[in-house]
């Protein structure tokens, strides 16, 4: 059966304001009385929470990249069973902060794992469910970091070096090259109400909220 839903992603580096794009969203769909689910990755689901800690545990230094790429995939492929694609079916906005383009620019391009192997990981993981549209909150990582103010890094990925994050963001305009019809670049250096502003203008463009 075809789900009659969409899926929307949001996307980025560290620190370029997606939570607070979330929120606003969140707000403004409820207001429009719209049927939403939003979900993070990983996580969302009781097994995916448990991924997530795996994954964002600094103590786990030596985790290969293969694991952990996997493990994206494994959180993904539960959440999406569990609680997208019924969602979706219902016909229900889905809201999901990062998804498939993260383990692209993290794993496939800063762990140097290679687009096709991801996009293979990608597709088995999502059977065949793909974001309708995608929102690539563009900040280049050295901005990003001064946002978050120094903040004490407590994530094994955060505390990524600078080089690291600036490889995950070159992933980002990548994937944002190749598929401009999808994925919607949004310079994240504005103030959150214009950039908000952006979102809802293009969500009403493509018809998914009137
Ligand atoms: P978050 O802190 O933005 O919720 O995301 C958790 C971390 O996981 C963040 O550093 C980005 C990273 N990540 C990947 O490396 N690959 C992925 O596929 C996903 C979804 C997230």
């Amino acid at each position: 059966m075809r789900e009659q839903g969409k899926l929307i992603t949001l996307e980025g580096c560290e620190g370029v304001g997606k939570s607070t794009q979330i929120r606003m969203l969140q707000a403004y769909l409820d207001e429009a009385g719209c049927e939403t689910l939003f979900v993070r990755e990983p996580g969302s689901t009781s097994i995916g929470e448990r991924i997530r800690a795996l994954l964002i545990d600094p103590s786990h230094r030596d985790m290969h990249a293969r694991c952990e790429a996997l493990l994206y995939c494994a959180a993904r492929a539960q959440m999406i069973e569990s609680v997208v694609r019924p969602a979706l079916r219902r016909g229900t906005i889905v809201v999901c902060d990062r998804f498939i383009d993260s383990t692209y620019a993290y794993q496939g391009i800063a762990r140097n794992l290679g687009g096709e192997a991801i996009a293979a990981l990608n597709r088995f993981a999502c059977d065949d469910i793909a974001p309708d549209l995608t929102f690539f909150l563009d900040l280049p990582p050295e901005q990003g970091f001064r946002r978050k103010g120094g903040a004490d890094v407590a994530d094994r990925m955060e505390g990524e070096a600078l080089a690291f994050h600036q490889d995950v963001y070159r992933g980002y305009c990548a994937a944002a090259e190749r598929e401009p019809q999808r994925i919607v670049r949004i310079d994240a250096s504005a103030d959150a109400q214009s950039i908000h502003a952006q979102i809802v203008q293009c969500l009403r463009a493509r018809g998914i909220v009137r």
